[in-house]
C-alpha cells in the first residue's frame, strides 16, 4: 500500500477496484479530478503505481493502491478493511473477470473464480462499505454488471459460452436493485452500471490471469470509449438513477422490465397456474 503524503483532498476516498486498467482507471481519473482522494485496487502493481504518480502528479489528491487478488480470501479481507475506513464516501465495484467458454470444457476452478471476484468479492466490499456510510449519512456504492445480466442468454453470436459470467452479473443486478430498494430513503445511493461492449482489455484474457505487459491495450471489436460509460455512470449517480445502462436510448426499457416483474410477482397467490394443471409427463 502507498500513500502520497504531499496530496490533499478535497473531497471523500473513492475505493475503485479494478482500477489498472479500462473502465476501472478511466473512473479512477474522472474522480480524482473531481477532487476525490482514492484507493485504487487490483493486481497489477506497476499499472497501480503508473497512475497513483499521474493522479497525484494532475490533481494534488491522495491515492493509495492496494495490490491485492479480490479472488484470493486473504487479500479480500485486507481490502474490506481499508473499504471500511471512515474516509470512504464511493466504492466503485468495478473488477470483473469473463471465464469464457462453452460450460462443459472450461475450468471449474475458472468458473469459481469468476463466481469469487464477480459476486463474492463484490458483496463483501458492499458489505465493508454501507454500515459506515448509513452511520456517517453519506456514501454511495456502484456495482458494475453488464448487459449481458439482462441478454445474456438471447441469440445470435457472440453468444452463449458465458453462462457463468452471464449468472454473475445477474447477480450483481438484482443484488444492487434490491439493496437500493432496501436503502430507499437512507443517505447511501447504490446504482448498477450495465456497459454493453467497452473498448478494454476485458476480451484479451479469461481473467484468470492479468494482460501482461505495463502498458494499458485495448481489443479490436470496437465498443464504447470506457470513458463515456463513466459518463453515464457519474450522471447516473447525481440523479440517483439505479439502473445506468450506457449505451441505452430508450430508458423506458428498464421500467418496461419493472412491469413484466410486476406481472410475474403476481403469481404468488398460492394457486397452481392452470398450464401446470394435469397429469406430468415424468
Ligand atoms: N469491456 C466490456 O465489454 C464490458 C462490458 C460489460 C461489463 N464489463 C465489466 O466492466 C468491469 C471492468 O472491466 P473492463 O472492461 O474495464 O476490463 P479490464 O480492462 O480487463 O479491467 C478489469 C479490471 O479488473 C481487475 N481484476 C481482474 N481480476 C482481478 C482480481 N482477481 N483481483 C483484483 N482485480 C482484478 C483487473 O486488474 P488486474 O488484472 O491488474 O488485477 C482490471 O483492472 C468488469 O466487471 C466487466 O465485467 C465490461
Amino acid at each position: 500500500m502507498s500513500t502520497h503524503p504531499e496530496a490533499r483532498s478535497v473531497r471523500g476516498t473513492a475505493v475503485v477496484t479494478g482500477a489498472s486498467s479500462g473502465i476501472g482507471a478511466a473512473y479512477a481519473r474522472r474522480l480524482a479530478a473531481g477532487g476525490h482522494g482514492l484507493v485504487l485496487v487490483a493486481r497489477r502493481a506497476e499499472r497501480l503505481r503508473a497512475l497513483a504518480e499521474e493522479l497525484t502528479g494532475r490533481h494534488g489528491v491522495p491515492v493509495e493502491t492496494v495490490v491485492a487478488d479480490l479472488g484470493d480470501a486473504r487479500d479480500l479481507d485486507r481490502v474490506a478493511r481499508r473499504t471500511a475506513g471512515d474516509d470512504v464516501e464511493l466504492l466503485v465495484n468495478n473488477a470483473g473477470i469473463n471465464g469464457y467458454g462453452a460450460f462443459a470444457e472450461t475450468d471449474a476452478a475458472l468458473l469459481e473464480k469468476v463466481l469469487a471476484v464477480n459476486v463474492v468479492a463484490l458483496t463483501r466490499l458492499a458489505r465493508a462499505a454501507v454500515p459506515g456510510m448509513l452511520a456517517r449519512g453519506r456514501g454511495a456504492v456502484v456495482n458494475v454488471a453488464s448487459t449481458l445480466a439482462f441478454a445474456g442468454s438471447l441469440p445470435p453470436d457472440p453468444l452463449p459460452s458465458r453462462a457463468v459470467y452471464g449468472g454473475t452479473k445477474g447477480y450483481v443486478v438484482t443484488f444492487s436493485r434490491t439493496l437500493a430498494a432496501e436503502l430507499e430513503g437512507a443517505p447511501v445511493r447504490v446504482q448498477v452500471l450495465c456497459p454493453g461492449l467497452t473498448a478494454t482489455e476485458f476480451h484479451l484474457t479469461q481473467g484468470k490471469d492479468s494482460v501482461a505487459g505495463d502498458a494499458p491495450r485495448v481489443h479490436d471489436d470496437g465498443g464504447m470509449p470506457a470513458d463515456d460509460v463513466v459518463t453515464a455512470s457519474l450522471w447516473a449517480l447525481e440523479t440517483g438513477e439505479v439502473v445506468c445502462v450506457p449505451g441505452l436510448v430508450d430508458g423506458e426499457a428498464v421500467d418496461r422490465i419493472v412491469a413484466a416483474e410486476l406481472g410475474l410477482r403476481s403469481s404468488a397467490t398460492g394457486t397452481l397456474a392452470p398450464r401446470y394443471q394435469g397429469p406430468a409427463r415424468h
